[in-house]
């Protein structure tokens, strides 16, 4: 038993030696990661929305001024179509009123146009290269792109901005378009962020 005790210390201290340091590393690593979005986050109009809609991508984002950008606007294109669909079945709600239908369609319209607007940003945003050629022109693009997306949620809310549209789908579609404007606003300015440094 002695002797098997003695076997036993310098490999448990071997191990004991060479894991610490490693989740040691690999900690304070995925801390550098959080901490990076969380400083990258502080450029935005929403920054506690920023942290907790990208902080779970840390490990994939690392300190990667453009994969932030290209995951934050594939939280918003993924968001963007949840909302479309919440939008769609508000629209069929029987008993609306003309000028609720009216609002809501337009809606459905302009978030259809937001969707195609963040699918093209990220489709450009994969073949941006920075410091190739095309750069300058690519990242023009997708900030006009994500800019006429927030133009296009905006106008969605404007049409609800009526004393008289206060029912429960104007709630639902005034919290669901405020949320991914946010979204829409953050990812434009990490994109600006990652075209400027
Ligand atoms: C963005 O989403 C696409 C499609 O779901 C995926 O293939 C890609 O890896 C994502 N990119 C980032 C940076 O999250």
């Amino acid at each position: 038993m002695e002797c098997h005790l003695m076997l036993a210390l310098p490999i448990l201290q071997l191990l004991l030696n060479h894991i610490n340091p490693c989740t040691a590393a690999a900690a304070s690593s995925s801390k550098v990661n959080t901490e990076y979005i969380k400083t990258s986050c502080s450029v935005t109009l929403y920054p506690k929305l920023c942290y907790t809609s990208l902080s779970i991508y840390a490990g994939k984002i690392k300190t990667s001024p453009k994969v932030l950008a290209h995951t934050a606007l594939n939280v918003t294109l993924r968001a963007t179509k949840a909302t479309s669909a919440v939008i769609n079945r508000c629209s069929k709600v029987h008993g609306l009123k003309p000028i609720e239908v009216a609002a809501t369609l337009d809606c459905v319209e302009e978030i259809s146009d937001a969707l195609d607007e963040l699918r093209k940003s990220i489709g450009e945003l994969g073949h941006a290269v920075k410091g190739s050629r095309s750069f300058l022109f690519q990242i023009s693009d997708i900030q006009t792109w994500v800019s006429a997306a927030l133009t296009d949620e905006d106008t969605c809310l404007d049409g609800f901005d009526e004393p008289k549209l206060n029912g429960r789908v104007e709630t639902i579609v005034r919290r669901e378009i405020t949320k991914i404007a946010h979204l829409t606003s953050n990812a434009l300015a990490l994109i600006n962020n990652y075209a400027s440094n």
